[in-house]
């Protein structure tokens, strides 16, 4: 037995001498950031806020359907794959079980982000060698699928293309491939990888697979990530328990395009909430400790679903160009609409965020009037949860509370008191309403512009 027994000590102990005590070796508590609208909230900015004093930057979930900004000394990278915290020199990122990679684009990202100055992201990068690998043919599936949709249904989901959905499904039918097999035996690796194919070419006749080209492909990018892999779940306990380490988590996607939570069947195909991070990295829940929500100030979505404060009107289109809403990603114009509380709470009820940043403040700098959706009705009655069925949120009416705009630029604030009094109105409202802090303020893209409030 480690520790001597006394009266004071809460701890049990078995009959081998193991603390029973959860606490004593519970480890390094993670941070977790995570999207807490459909996306785009800002969660690289954040990210990079954090990692400067990071140790290691996860992501959990989720492949290269994400796009991250982050923008340093004037200079903007995006990531998809790559965590955001990447540019963090004295940092090692990690790429989780639960995130799905497509090789070649992988490697895309970071060559372009080369060029923008990013150095050694290999020797600073481990990959889980339990993450399954995207194909190319889940990519050209990914557009079959949303054709048979568009056919089938006259609507698609409006997915980034990335191959995310057909990914996670041959996950789910465990037909899949993961990094450990590829880095195995390659011939055992071959011969799954070609029934996979044909098991695709059978059900999409008019898809063509190079297969032999494919692995060819494959074969060239193994010893390129060999050196990257590692066991992830072996990597994290030492992470947890290997002395102190910050860690971040960052999130992708967001609560409302969660596979079990989201505006289902508008969603992604990972769990975006707080629950993916311990089945993404093989973590257990008591090292999960600050969870940050990020909200924008408004609400934005890029492709098809419900979206009850959406304004199909000169305000979305204000919002629109103001906030330069268009998806990183695909390059497609996002949605905009006003801020809804209906989802945040929900959100929250979901991840428990321990406080939240609000970001893109500034592009509401010159509205005269700003609403904020506080309750969903239906029927003409108030209904206190979010409703799970898409066609019943596509009906409910909702209620607003509107408040007078500031007219004043913010971009320049870089404390609290330096803000429109309206402003902090808006804000503390906003916090009161979701009963969750607010712990930081976005004003502008770059890392000054983020005012930290506690
Ligand atoms: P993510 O997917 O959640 O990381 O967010 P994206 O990078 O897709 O989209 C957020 C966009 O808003 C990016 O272009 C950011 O540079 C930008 N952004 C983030 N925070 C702020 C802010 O406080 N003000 C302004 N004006 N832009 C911001
Ligand atoms: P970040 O991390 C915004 C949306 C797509 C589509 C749906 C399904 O940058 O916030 P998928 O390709 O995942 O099967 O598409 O989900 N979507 C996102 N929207 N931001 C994202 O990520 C998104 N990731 C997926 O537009 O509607
Ligand atoms: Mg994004």
């Amino acid at each position: 037995m480690s520790g001597k027994v006394t009266s004071n000590d809460h701890a049990s102990y078995t009959t081998t001498g193991i603390k029973r005590s959860r606490n004593d070796s519970v480890g390094n508590r993670v941070t977790v950031i995570l999207g807490a609208q459909w996306g785009d909230e800002g969660k690289g900015k954040v990210v990079d806020l954090l990692a400067t004093e990071s140790d290691i930057i996860c992501r959990c979930q989720g492949g290269n359907n994400a796009g991250h900004t982050v923008v340093v000394d004037g200079k903007e990278y995006d990531f998809h794959l790559l965590p955001s915290g990447i540019i963090n020199t004295k940092a090692v990122s990690f790429i989780g079980n639960g995130v799905v990679i497509h090789l070649p684009g992988l490697f895309e990202e970071a060559e372009k982000n080369e060029k923008k100055g990013l150095k050694d992201w290999d020797k600073r990068l481990i990959i889980s060698d339990r993450a399954h690998i995207v194909f190319d043919f889940h990519q050209s599936v990914d557009g079959l699928q949303e054709v048979q949709r568009q056919a089938q249904e006259g609507k698609n989901i409006g997915t980034t293309k990335k191959g995310i959905g057909p990914t996670y499904s041959t996950k789910a039918a465990r037909t899949g491939l993961r990094i450990c097999d590829l880095l195995a035996d390659f011939s055992d690796f071959s011969s799954r990888f070609k029934n996979l194919a044909y098991q695709y070419q059978s059900m999409f006749p008019s898809l063509v697979i190079d297969v032999e080209g494919q692995l060819k492909k494959l074969k060239d990018y193994t010893e390129r990530i060999r050196p990257m892999v590692r066991d992830g779940i072996y990597f994290m306990y030492e992470a947890l328990h290997g002395g102190q380490k910050k860690i971040l988590v960052e999130g992708a996607n967001a609560a409302l395009l969660d596979i079990d939570f989201g505006t289902y069947p508008f969603v992604t195909s990972s769990n975006c909430t707080v629950g993916g991070v311990c089945t993404g990295l093989g973590i257990p829940p008591q090292n999960i400790g600050e969870v940050y929500g990020v909200v924008k100030a408004y609400t934005t979505r890029v492709g098809i679903g419900a979206f009850p404060t959406e304004q199909k009107n000169d305000i979305g289109d204000l919002l629109q160009s103001r906030g330069h809403e268009v998806g990183v990603t695909t390059g497609r114009k996002r949605r905009c609409g006003w801020l809804d509380l209906v989802i945040l709470r929900y959100a929250n009820m979901i991840n428990g965020f321990t406080a939240l940043a609000l970001t893109k403040l500034d592009i509401l700098d010159v509205l005269s009037e700003i609403k904020i959706g506080t309750a969903y009705k239906l029927n003409g009655k108030r209904i206190p949860y979010f409703p799970a069925n898409q066609e019943i949120l596509n009906r409910v009416e909702v209620e607003y509370e509107t408040f007078p705009g500031w007219k004043t630029d913010t971009t320049r604030a870089r404390k609290w008191d330096d803000l429109p009094l309206k402003a902090q109105n808006y804000i503390r409202f906003i916090e009161t309403q979701v009963g969750v802090p607010i712990k930081w303020v976005g004003v502008g893209k770059s890392r000054e512009s983020m005012i930290q409030l506690f």
